[in-house]
């Protein structure tokens, strides 16, 4: 069964909303681990649109389980994770206008910027990861370029809702998935998952984590954080079916 991420951007996002103090990420990391969260995972992009550095540090200083931090592929938050030194960091794409990671990273078509990357991190100590679609070329590149782990992109099959594409992209996950462990990658996934479609994902057995920011945060606003993580994590354990 897969350990549990739990993104905590958008706590940020609505802090962020008014500049003020309130609600605090470094709160709500605290609380997920109560909930069982096995990991925190958080997204510093480029423009700080939620996470600022100052979480960063409070959360490398006092989060007890794995600290997971997402990045684009750039010097200056390349130069960050190796000074901040998380667990885990997990290389993704980024774009200035875009609501949410869109697509998963071109691995193959920026192969020299990703491996030098990988390179850096790992030298550094820090296990990496990619997050990528779940195509073949992709996943035969990351391991090539000495990958650790690699995020199949969850959100073709989220949106995909119950219309009859989301059994297509479930296949092409689990043919990912499947690729990716044969290779010797620990495989991830993430991105749109929720409470409703986060079943089919959890059974397929070479997922190791998954990462689910916006569907917890949601929650949490009615039942609280440490509820909320306490749910998805028994989705996880015990995925409603399994014998
Ligand atoms: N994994 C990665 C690599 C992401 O970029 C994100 C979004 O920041 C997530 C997981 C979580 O996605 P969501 O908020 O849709 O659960």
């Amino acid at each position: 069964m897969p350990t549990l991420g739990v993104n905590i951007d958008h706590v940020a996002t609505l802090r962020q909303a008014r500049q003020t103090t309130e609600p605090d990420p470094v709160w709500a990391a605290a609380a997920a681990e109560l909930g069982g969260a096995d990991q925190i995972t958080v997204h510093l992009r480029e423009d700080r649109r939620h996470i600022q550095d100052r979480d960063l540090h409070l959360l490398k200083q006092t989060v007890n389980v794995r600290l997971n931090l997402e990045c684009a592929c750039v010097d200056e938050m390349l130069a960050i994770a190796c000074e901040l030194k998380p667990h885990q960091v997990c290389l993704v794409p980024e774009k200035r206008t875009e609501v949410t990671t869109e697509g998963g990273l071109d691995v193959l078509g920026n192969q020299s910027k990703v491996g030098d990357a990988i390179k850096q991190l790992t030298e550094a100590g820090i296990f990496v990861s990619l997050f990528i679609d779940p195509a073949d070329d992709q996943i035969n590149i990351s391991k090539e370029l000495a990958a650790g782990a690699v995020e199949l992109h969850t959100g073709a099959y989220a949106e995909a809702g119950y219309s009859p594409t989301a059994k297509t992209e479930l296949t092409k996950l689990a043919n990912g998935s499947k690729l990716a462990k044969s290779l010797g990658l620990r495989v991830d996934a993430g991105h749109g998952l929720t409470y409703k479609n986060v079943t089919p994902i959890v059974r397929i057995r070479e997922i190791e984590e998954l990462n689910i920011g916006h569907s917890i945060v949601s929650r949490s606003v009615f039942v609280g954080m440490q509820q909320a993580v306490r749910e998805m994590k028994e989705l996880c354990l015990r995925p409603p079916g399994a014998s």
